[in-house]
Parts: structure tokens; C-alpha cells; sequence
């Protein structure tokens, strides 16, 4: 058995599908379930005006390697209503980096054309939708009276999603 093969088990056997050439395997099952996801500010709401995204790393070491690593990537949305949601940058089919689309108003996947909604973090188009997990990780974020905006833990697996519609 090819250790491809014989990892792509390992995740079948415990839920998770997905196993993909943009991030190898191997790092998934070791840095996506260490993380430890605690509160960090991310940014200001005056970084970020309406209708446009941030990308930022999450959980951040500080560490140039570690923080390059694409499952702590996250895009941090502020939609056309000024409401913030925050999600993880990896795409639920095989694991690209996702970005908004002001234009659209949704978040889209450059490989296979995967497109998620940015309210809610579910897509509805490409072969991420036609996927039993179909919802984008969600970050927790909080609001300080100083604009400050807090990353406070992750909802769901990342490259797995999370419970949604
Ligand atoms: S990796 Fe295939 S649609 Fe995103």
C-alpha cells in the first residue's frame, strides 16, 4: 500500500476526506488537531473597511515557518453591511487557499471553482458544495469598545469544515 493511500485510510477511517497534492496529508493529521486556539487580536475594525478581507494567521507563533503554514490562514471578512465574520482560508474539496470576492460578494476557490457564501461560510457551487461537509471552520471573534478584534477560538476542523447547512 502507498503511504498515500495508506494515510487517505487513516483520514477516511476517522471522517475526514479531502486528502489532496496542495497540502500534504501528513500535516493535517498532525497540525490541525495541536493547535491550541487562543484569544489574539487580529486587527482593527478601521484595518478593514467595508466589502473587503484580511487575511491573517491563526493561532500565530511567531515563528516565520510555523505561521506560513496554510491551515493557519484565515480570511477575516468584513461584509457590505460592516458585519465581520471570519473563516478559514482552506477550501473544504482538496484544500486550496480560498479568497472574498468583493465583486461577488462571496468567497471562491481558484482550483476547481468551489464558491462559498460570505455570511455564512457554506458553498453552494463547485465540488465543495456537492461535499457532506460544506461549511467553512469559523473563527469566534469578539469586538473590544476599542475597535480591537479578537480571534477567540475555531469552529469546526480545518480542511474538514463544521456542522452548517
Ligand atoms: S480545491 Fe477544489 S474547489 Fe477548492
Amino acid at each position: 500500500m502507498k503511504r498515500r493511500d495508506f494515510v487517505k485510510g487513516i483520514v477516511l477511517a476517522s471522517g475526514i476526506v479531502g486528502i489532496t497534492p496542495f497540502i500534504p496529508a501528513g500535516k493535517f493529521l498532525v497540525t490541525t488537531f495541536s493547535f491550541k486556539y487562543v484569544r489574539q487580536k487580529i486587527a482593527n475594525v478601521n484595518d478593514i473597511p467595508p466589502n473587503n478581507r484580511l487575511l491573517f494567521t491563526y493561532p500565530k507563533t511567531g515563528d516565520i515557518e510555523q505561521d506560513s503554514d496554510p491551515f493557519r490562514k484565515f480570511l477575516l471578512i468584513r461584509l457590505p453591511n460592516g458585519e465581520f465574520k471570519a473563516y478559514s482560508a482552506v477550501c473544504l474539496h482538496l484544500w486550496c487557499i480560498i479568497d472574498y470576492k468583493p465583486d461577488k460578494v462571496d468567497i471562491e476557490c481558484p482550483c476547481h471553482g468551489s464558491t462559498y457564501n460570505a455570511q455564512t461560510g457554506v458553498a453552494f457551487k463547485g465540488p465543495a458544495s456537492k461535499q457532506f461537509n460544506k461549511t467553512l471552520p469559523e473563527v469566534k471573534l469578539e469586538i473590544d469598545d476599542n475597535g480591537d478584534i479578537y480571534a477567540n477560538g475555531v469552529i469546526g476542523v480545518i480542511g474538514y469544515g463544521r456542522e452548517g447547512a
